[in-house]
């Protein structure tokens, strides 16, 4: 089976052509960087013009490097949330219609389930059950895995997501948008032992995060020492890194204990950070756990993982209907 899979929910246009819900053919990422960068954030309404902008010649690319036409695509599977919702109705309208002239299946699928079956794009993934650590810009969460649409929440961030802390730490720092990748290079040059962050584990036996602590924590320590801030900027970015991957590798590996579950998969933007990929596999390894994380390109949001997800939902049957419509918040 042949699928289109489509993502629009936050500033990235994303078109991607899978083969058997695992071989890439192509897959196209159209960022939108460039427009929020001066804004600090995401700007939805910016987002969705440039969606629009974005979504056609982002398709007919996808298509032309996997050298077929839309009449070989057998089914069309588009993020339906969460997201923002002038951004997901973008690509959720185009796949509809696409569908509804070609006479072909679609599914809406849900994003996080599209990070979840990123893993699944690599060639040795993982075997069922596994725990799937989620840690994106606007999500952070543990869930136990018992197939590819089956997927249990064991715990969630009660406030920021992990990658929000990221971009706004990088933010007090004057480091831009988005600060994920900023915060992970300028760390490698930084001491993380010299400033100690506070950690938050809240209930230590349980998989809640918090992360808006930290944050208020840097913000507190850049007020306090203004005057010499410059050259203590890869110490703070260093010790902020730490503190925020001490509490997520804890909670992983806990969850696959209590779960007698010796594989975790790591994904969503913030498994792309270098220091978070080499930390849960030494902790994951003391403990016999294997750890799984796809290739940088599968990390951010991409639409490979849409279609690689759709797959499952297709095969088993799952279709969409012409009434369906997005959703913003997280239904996972
Ligand atoms: O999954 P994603 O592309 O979008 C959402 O679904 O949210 O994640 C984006 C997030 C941003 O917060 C970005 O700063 C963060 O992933 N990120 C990183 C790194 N690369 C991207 N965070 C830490 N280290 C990185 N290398
Ligand atoms: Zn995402």
């Amino acid at each position: 089976m042949i699928i289109l899979g489509i993502e629009t929910s936050c500033d990235e246009t994303a078109a991607a052509v899978v083969k058997e819900g695992t071989t890439i053919a192509a897959s196209v990422v159209a960022s939108q960087i460039e427009v929020h960068h001066r804004y600090g954030g995401v700007v939805p309404e910016l987002a969705s013009r440039k969606h629009i902008e974005a979504i056609v010649p982002v398709v007919d690319e996808a298509l032309s490097k996997a050298d077929l036409f839309l009449k070989d695509i057998h089914a069309i599977a588009v993020t339906r949330g969460p997201g923002l919702v002038g951004a997901l109705l973008v690509g959720f309208a185009f796949a509809k219609a696409c569908a509804y002239a070609l006479e072909i299946p679609w599914v809406g699928v849900n994003h996080l389930e599209g990070h979840i079956n990123s893993v699944f794009l690599e060639p040795d993934p993982p075997l069922f059950p596994f725990i799937a650590l989620l840690v994106s810009g606007g999500h952070t969460s543990i869930y136990h895995v018992t197939s590819h649409i089956t997927v249990e929440l064991m715990g969630q961030t009660r406030d920021d997501a992990a990658g929000e802390a990221f971009d706004k730490v990088a933010k007090m720092l004057e480091m831009g948008y988005p600060g994920g990748g900023v915060i992970d290079r300028i760390s490698r040059a930084g001491d993380p032992t010299r400033i100690k962050f506070p950690r938050t584990y809240l209930d230590k036996s349980g998989f809640d995060f918090s992360f808006s602590g930290i944050k208020t924590a840097v913000n507190r320590y850049i007020m306090n020492h203004k005057d010499h801030i410059k050259d203590q900027i890869p110490d703070i970015a260093a010790g902020f890194q730490e503190a925020v991957l001490d509490v997520l590798c804890y909670k992983a590996i806990r969850a696959a204990m209590q779960k007698g579950c010796d594989r975790i998969a790591l994904v969503g933007g913030v498994a792309a950070n270098s220091r978070l990929r080499e930390k849960l596999r030494s902790d994951a390894r003391r403990k016999g756990i294997c750890v799984y994380i796809p290739s940088l390109h599968l990390c951010g949001d991409n639409a490979a993982m849409i279609a690689a997800v759709g797959y499952h939902y297709l095969k088993a049957g799952i279709v969409s209907d012409l009434q369906d419509d997005v959703f913003s918040r997280n239904r996972l």
